[in-house]
């Protein structure tokens, strides 16, 4: 039985109609491309839902790969530690706002926010702030799959149906504002007034969860710029904890390293996941200050301690990865910058043309939405931008719509001949498509 087949038979795929499904079964990857099994090779245009960094099979993050799995491959971090858990700490701390210094690490960008909603709650609740329960959100964000990061997400075709289970939070208006909005150009103004109201009641309120400078899932909504230093200023002040979560903005996609960096923003809490391992194993971090780590302090008889932690926490392999990854990205900083500002050039061709009704980009995340030829909104259920990226991949280039807007995000080591084709590869896809 071929592959294709053996999955169609036994596989469940994420985000997925398996009704519709047609398997493509990847077998290689090399640079920053992908090889099927026919040996057709694709662009990887969005990095693997947004993780890859330095290209497939990089040589050096292999060889750390290996290195370590002739040491260690896993061993708990319930109650042990190991030296690529702490060092990755370590060179992660040298990176982020320097307010942060604790570590806590988990496997996935849904679970480092749930860590983070349960550490902000629990720190209340050890501070005798028994009332502050309540969390702040969003609308049209994303935190993840897991119920505790579906209650703080505001995207409707993900979140709606699990609505009974989910804890209950408080959505503020997100200062995205699209091109044709009546609102457009007050975004900033509009969504901070909203947060003010609601922090009238910062009493009863835990922490505010928001992604910096750009919601991805919901279409790489980009937030006009002091929007993320002004919710800062704002959450201090109203006395509650700032979760920044960076698990896509995070390892340079934007042209920093992070997000924070841009508006020089002080998070309590920082997720982190996707790039944190380069794009090679499961690995996701939950950061905050040495104040919210020391309230969890005391005798093991006080029962004060975080009773959350997975299996493979902290995998050796994963953290072994990530160090040089890290390295790597430091070492090409300038490099990284300057591909930031290559793909945001390069997408902007797309304003104006046919069929695009707005182009929004963040660095190295663009987000292309596509429209009817008036610039209305195309109908939904014709699904549009994911025929686009099916012409696209006959083409050799690998891109996921979000809806009916077509997302790049290429790995940080592409080059100008590579993000030329991606930008070929779109329009030609588009043109098609309408045509
Ligand atoms: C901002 C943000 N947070 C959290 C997540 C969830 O990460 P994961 O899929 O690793 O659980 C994502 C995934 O796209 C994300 O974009």
């Amino acid at each position: 039985m071929s592959i294709a087949e053996l999955d169609q038979k036994h596989i469940w795929h994420p985000f997925t109609q398996m009704a519709e499904w047609e398997p493509l079964s990847i077998v290689r990857g090399e640079g920053n491309f992908l090889f099927d099994e026919a040996g057709q090779k694709y662009f990887d245009g969005v990095s693997s839902l947004w993780c890859n960094v330095h290209g497939h099979a990089n040589p050096r993050l292999n060889r750390a790969l290996i290195a370590q799995a002739e040491k260690l491959a896993h061993s708990t971090f319930l109650g042990l530690t190991h030296e690529p858990g702490v060092r990755l700490a370590a060179a992660i701390l040298e990176v982020v706002p320097q307010n942060l210094t604790r570590v806590f690490y988990s496997d996935s960008g849904s679970a480092s926010v749930e860590i983070a909603l349960k550490q902000s709650f629990q720190y209340w609740q050890l501070q005798g702030r028994s009332e502050k329960t309540k969390f702040v959100r969003f609308e049209n964000a994303y935190h993840g799959d897991t119920l505790g990061a579906v209650a703080v997400g505001g995207i409707d075709v993900f979140h709606k149906m699990f609505g009974p289970l989910l804890m209950h939070s408080i959505a503020v208006r997100s200062p995205y504002e699209p091109l044709w909005s009546k609102d457009a150009g007050r975004g900033l103004e509009l969504a901070l007034a909203d947060l003010d109201h609601v922090l009238q009641n910062a009493d009863s309120i835990a922490a505010l969860v928001m992604e910096p400078l750009v919601q991805g899932a919901a279409g790489m909504l980009t937030h006009p710029p002091g929007f993320l230093s002004a919710v800062a200023k704002r959450c201090a002040a109203a006395g509650i904890h700032l979760i920044v979560d960076e698990v896509a903005t995070g390892f340079g996609r934007t042209g920093t390293l992070f997000a924070c960096e841009k508006e020089d923003v002080e998070p309590d809490f920082l997720c982190l996941a996707k790039g944190i391992s380069g794009g090679y194993l499961p690995l996701a971090a939950t950061l905050c200050t040495e104040g919210i780590f020391a309230a969890f302090l005391g005798a093991r008889s006080e029962m004060k301690h975080f009773f959350h932690g997975h299996t493979y926490t902290a995998n050796p392999l994963a953290c072994a990865v990530g160090i040089e990854s890290l390295a790597m990205l430091r070492e090409r900083a300038a490099d990284v910058a300057a591909l930031a500002a290559l793909v945001t050039s390069t997408a902007r061709t797309f304003d104006g043309k046919p069929y695009v009704r707005e182009v929004r980009t963040c660095g190295t995340m663009v987000g292309i939405e596509l429209g009817d030829a008036n610039g209305g909104e195309l109908p939904w259920d014709k699904f549009v931008g994911a025929k686009v990226c099916n012409i696209a991949r006959r083409q050799g280039m690998m891109l996921r719509p979000l809806g009916d807007t077509i997302i790049w995000m290429p790995p940080l080591s592409s080059s100008k001949t590579e993000i030329e084709s991606l930008r070929q590869a779109t329009e030609t896809a588009i043109q098609e498509c309408f045509t």
